[in-house]
C-alpha cells in the first residue's frame, strides 16, 4: 500500500471510529432520557397530592418554549437522538451503504421511536400536564388519576 493510500486508509479508520463513539455516545444518552422518563412516570403514578404531580410533571411534560412545550428529557432525548442518527449516517454512508438489511431495520425503528415521541407519548404527557395545571391542590381526584390512563 503506498503512502498516500495508507494515509487515507488511516484517516479513514480515524472517521470511523469518529462515528460509532458518537453513534454509541448517543445511544447512551437516548436510554439515559427514556430511563429517567420511565422512572418519572412511575413516580408519577405514586404521587398522591396535586402538588406533588406537579413538580415531577415539570420535568416530564416541560415548560413553554414559544409554541412548543420542552422538557429536560426531551432535551436529552433529542441530543442523543442526534448523535446516534449523525454517527450511524456517517458510518452507513462511507462504509456500509443504506442497502443493509440491518441498517434498514434501525431506520424504520428510529423514525417508528421518533414518531411515537412527538404523536403519542408527547401528547399523552402534555394533556396529563395540562389537566394537572388546572386540578385544585390536595388529594388527586379519581378522574384526573384517570387522565389519559
Ligand atoms: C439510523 C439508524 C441507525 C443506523 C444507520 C445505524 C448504523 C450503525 C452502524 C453502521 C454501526 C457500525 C457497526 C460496526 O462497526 O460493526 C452501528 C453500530 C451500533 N449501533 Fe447502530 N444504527 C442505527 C440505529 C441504532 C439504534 C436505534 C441503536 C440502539 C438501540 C443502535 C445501537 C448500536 C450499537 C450499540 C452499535 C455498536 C455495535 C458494535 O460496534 O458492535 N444503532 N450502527
Amino acid at each position: 500500500m503506498g503512502l498516500v493510500q495508507s494515509r487515507y486508509a488511516q484517516s479513514h479508520m480515524d472517521a470511523y471510529r469518529f462515528a460509532l463513539f458518537i453513534h454509541v455516545a448517543g445511544t447512551v444518552i437516548v436510554f439515559a432520557g427514556y430511563g429517567a422518563l420511565l422512572f418519572s412516570t412511575a413516580v408519577l403514578r405514586l404521587a398522591r397530592t396535586a402538588e406533588e404531580a406537579r413538580a415531577i410533571t415539570r420535568i416530564i411534560a416541560g415548560r413553554r418554549l414559544g409554541f412548543e412545550y420542552v422538557s429536560a428529557i426531551d432535551v436529552i432525548v433529542i441530543v442523543g437522538g442526534a448523535f446516534l442518527v449523525v454517527g450511524g449516517a456517517m458510518m452507513a454512508t462511507f462504509t456500509w451503504g443504506w442497502n443493509q438489511p440491518w441498517i434498514q431495520v434501525s431506520v424504520v425503528a428510529v423514525v417508528a421511536i421518533g414518531l411515537a415521541a412527538a404523536f403519542v407519548l408527547g401528547p399523552r404527557l402534555h394533556r396529563i400536564g395540562v389537566a394537572l395545571a388546572q386540578a385544585p391542590d390536595g388529594e388527586i381526584s379519581q378522574s384526573l388519576r384517570q387522565t389519559d390512563s
